[in-house]
């Protein structure tokens, strides 16, 4: 399946999905060869290792293409991992119209993107993600960027990959904690933007989370959807001055606890269990706020409490944490701004939530244990 996603800008992101994405892959390259003198693969370790070969497989033109890598995680998201890839890519002669291919999950579409658009003043770029956080969300939608120290994306730019192949093969090496991470967006997603979809996942059978059962279509399909909804949002808002808000549902309480379990916790939480919290808790903050049904809310919760760890939170600490929601962007006033949904697939932007309603929901979450 063939999506195009319009930036406001000139420039239009082909989007590939679904079984046949390497024959476009591979039509895509020949398409575009007289364009591009030289082909940069950008991995991280664990993509080198599992999604280099399959990719290389089935588009062997790529054989040929100069490898850059580097170390896997979060932290390598930096301003020195860009710089390291800069020098890499003059060492190795790219020119304005070499090609960047970012063959990873998040960390690697965003800081290859992030070099991409900065290198001799932005080059051409494409994504082929392969987490499923990565195919649903972070390869799309043109954010580009780095950590600053322990901010998270402090420095970036809004910039569109030429085009993003997305195929479920590469699932089948990603570890379970990483698939549920992007699960977790998944559910968001159909939470703010489609009630069907929303439907879908409540039916989804538990074999598509192990690892045998996963190349069978499922994820091609739910992936597709995902997809086309975020490409609807992003569409109408490519550089967040509002709608593109609703994205953030779970976000603000859910980077709190991430921030908070880093920070003081023995067992940190990964990114997309803190997502899933987030969404509990404003789940809750919707009833109050926007008359979220308390129906939907029991099954928000019976959805993501089986799946993910719960997040003990010792009630003298719940200030603290409320005080690192207080440093998310999303500040305003003695309040707090929220994205909250009033029923699956309608969604509401720029929420303001005061101390003791944000207090109220983490307790309400903290009686759930
Ligand atoms: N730009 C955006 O709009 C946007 C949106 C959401 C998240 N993000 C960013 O995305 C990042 C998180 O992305 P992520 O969850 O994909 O993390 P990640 O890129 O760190 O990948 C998670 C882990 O899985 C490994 N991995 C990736 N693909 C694999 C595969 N097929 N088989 C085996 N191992 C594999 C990676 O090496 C890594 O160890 C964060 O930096 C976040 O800020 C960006």
């Amino acid at each position: 399946m063939e999506i195009n996603l319009s930036t406001g800008t000139e420039k239009i992101t082909q989007i590939y999905t679904g079984p046949g994405v390497f024959v476009d892959l591979r039509e895509w390259l020949d398409h575009k060869k007289d364009l591009i003198d030289s082909v940069f693969i950008f991995t991280d370790s664990n993509t080198r290792a599992c999604c280099l070969k399959p990719l290389t497989d089935q588009v062997p033109f790529l054989l040929d293409a100069n490898i850059l890598e580097i170390q896997a995680g979060e932290k390598q998201k930096s301003l020195q991992s860009a710089e390291y890839l800069w020098q890499q890519l003059t060492l190795k002669g790219a020119s304005r119209k070499s090609l960047l291919i970012n063959l990873g999950g998040g960390v690697v579409t965003d800081l290859g993107g992030f070099v991409a658009s900065t290198y001799k003043r932005g080059i051409p770029f494409v994504h082929v993600p392969t987490t499923l956080l990565g195919m649903t969300d972070a390869a799309i939608g043109g954010k580009t960027g780095v950590n600053l120290g322990e901010i998270k994306n402090q420095v970036g730019t809004f910039t569109a990959p030429d085009a993003i192949f997305i195929s479920e093969a590469f699932l089948e090496t990603l570890p379970s904690e990483e698939l549920l991470s992007g699960f977790a967006e998944i559910i968001k997603i159909a939470l703010v933007a489609d009630s069907q979809l929303w439907e879908n996942l409540q039916t989804l059978n538990k074999d598509v989370f192990t690892l045998s059962k996963r190349g069978n279509g499922v994820w091609n399909e739910i992936v597709s959807v995902a997809v086309q909804l975020k490409c609807r949002i992003v569409e109408q808002d490519f550089t967040e001055q509002g709608l593109r808000e609703i994205l953030n549902f779970g976000h603000t309480i859910g980077h709190a606890f991430e921030s908070f379990s880093l920070l003081y916790g023995k067992n940190p939480l990964s990114h997309g269990n803190a997502i899933a919290i987030g969404i509990i808790c404003e789940s809750f903050l919707s009833v109050k706020k926007t008359c979220l049904q308390p129906g939907v809310l029991d099954a928000i919760v019976s959805m993501i409490f089986p799946r993910y760890l719960q997040y003990h939170i010792p009630e003298e600490d719940i200030p603290l944490l409320i005080d690192m929601i207080g440093h998310d962007k999303k500040r305003i006033g003695s309040g707090n701004r929220f994205s909250l949904i009033s029923s699956p697939g309608n969604s509401h932007h720029g929420v303001c939530c005061e101390r003791d309603e944000i207090l109220e929901c983490i307790r309400l979450y903290r009686s759930l244990q």
